[in-house]
């Protein structure tokens, strides 16, 4: 790494509750250190220096294209491996993923939806720009945040620092997911040929548990168990085997903080516009995070709208507790298990992608909406079937309802958005038929 790479690098992590640091040179930090099973209310952020963006290289694949930037790579660099070994290292690794899912990591397009834009009132100077992710690898943005983890990994692996040795006697990957997520995951365990578990609800989807079963995943159904605490059943499995030895390989930063680092280039990618609003549809919360977290490097924050159902939005509650509580949003963290309680009855959205019961990076994306003056958007299902019409007979884009749901958002409060203003919303999520 030159000395002007170096400066564009991560210095290490922060908790946004309890303020705790650790060495970016730490291998395999996935909690705050301060994190327990009767305190699990902590999240680590990635703490970078303050560099202008830019695109290193004219690589297609973004974990290339804005190498220095990434956590992954600032860590190798510390552990002794040059930049040439850091390269070749996602490039083996992109190759093996595109044998398992048919193509590489891509920067996705990110254009005007013209028709879209018209047909929503916007001028010639504002609109409607689209990230469109379904181009990604197992077809989401999810494989970017497991991607970063995975190259984690597999350098501490390689600079012996790995308290299991070698790839003959690796623990288990886990994941708490049945549907992008698991995807994503279960292609970069295949790619990396890495056991995987994934903890799937009653409710699956069977065309993902095929896929799953393809990749040769370990598939865990998760009934909820009477002695179970309130909340997703898989998770409570997903923190157990955990707890026996699996690498959390999830999308949710309090579980895994490296989740946090490659999401983090779909910001990079959408900052050239400057965008007055980012709409982000939230299950786990972070997908918004890191797009905000991206965009945040460019010295300009758009205004974030958080988008959930009318189904499920315990953001949006979250959000108004913090509010109406003592301490604005600087104490918020510390009332966490007061302010982000579970859903108490998901019900049914065509979005069933974000039914999320809790925001598991809630604090992320309300610090994000504070920071940029957003808030929170709860879509109606009516709002959630029409993004989704909009968006498949205005753009080409063949995008699920999760994948369209930022959309339904700025359908929702499109009265308070000016035309002349630039939204960007992020399309993910390939459309399964049949
Ligand atoms: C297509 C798509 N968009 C957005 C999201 C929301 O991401 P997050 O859970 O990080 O909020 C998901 C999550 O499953 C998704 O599959
Ligand atoms: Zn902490």
């Amino acid at each position: 790494m030159t000395q002007r790479e170096v400066e564009f690098g991560v210095v290490g992590w922060k908790c946004a509750v309890c303020g705790a640091t650790v060495d970016i040179a730490e291998p395999l930090v996935f909690r705050c250190p301060n994190a327990t099973r009767a305190d699990p209310y902590h999240s680590l952020r990635i703490i970078q220096h303050d560099a202008p963006l830019r695109r290193f290289s004219d690589d297609p694949n973004p974990f290339l294209a804005y190498r220095p930037y990434f956590a992954w790579d600032t860590f190798a660099q510390t552990q002794g491996l040059g930049a040439a070994d850091r390269e070749a290292l996602v490039r083996t690794l992109d190759a093996r993923v595109a044998e398992v899912d048919g193509k590489g990591f891509v920067v996705t397009p990110f254009e005007r939806a013209d028709a879209l834009s018209d047909a929503l009132g916007f001028t010639v100077d504002g609109g409607i720009w689209i990230k469109d992710e379904t181009h990604q690898v197992t077809g989401s943005h999810k494989a970017r945040h497991l991607f970063s983890t995975l190259l984690h990994l597999l350098t501490t692996e390689r600079i012996g620092r790995a308290p299991w040795g070698g790839a003959a006697n690796r623990p288990p990957l886990a994941i708490a997911s049945c549907g992008n997520a698991a995807l994503a995951a279960a292609t970069l365990a295949a790619a990396a040929q890495w056991p995987i578990q994934v903890f799937v609800p009653t409710s699956a989807d069977p065309a993902v548990i095929a896929r799953l079963s393809e990749l040769e995943a370990t598939i865990t159904t998760c009934p909820r168990r009477a002695s179970d605490p309130p909340g997703d059943p898989c998770m409570v499995r997903f923190r157990e085997a955990v707890g026996h030895g699996a690498i959390p390989f999830s999308v949710q930063g309090p579980e895994n903080a490296w989740c946090l680092d490659g999401a983090r280039s779909i910001g990079w990618e959408m900052a050239e516009l400057h965008p007055d609003h980012l709409f982000a549809q939230v299950g786990g919360g972070a997908l918004a995070r890191c797009a905000l977290g991206g965009l945040a490097q460019s010295g300009r924050l758009p205004k974030l709208h958080a988008v959930q159902t009318e189904s499920c939005a315990p953001l949006a509650r979250a959000w108004h507790r913090v509010l109406g509580g003592v301490g604005g949003i600087e104490s918020a963290g510390i009332h966490w298990a007061e302010y982000m309680t579970p859903w108490e009855t998901p019900g049914r959205s065509a979005a069933d992608g974000i039914l999320d019961d809790q925001t598991y990076d809630w604090l992320g994306v309300a610090n994000g909406m504070a920071a940029s003056h957003g808030a929170p958007v709860v879509a109606k299902e009516s709002e959630i079937l029409r993004a989704n019409e909009l968006a498949r007979s205005l753009t080409d884009i063949d995008a699920s309802h999760t994948g369209t749901a930022g959309l339904a958002g700025l359908l929702a409060i499109r009265d308070v958005i000016s035309n002349h203003e630039r939204v960007a919303l992020i399309f993910s999520g390939i459309r399964r038929t049949g």
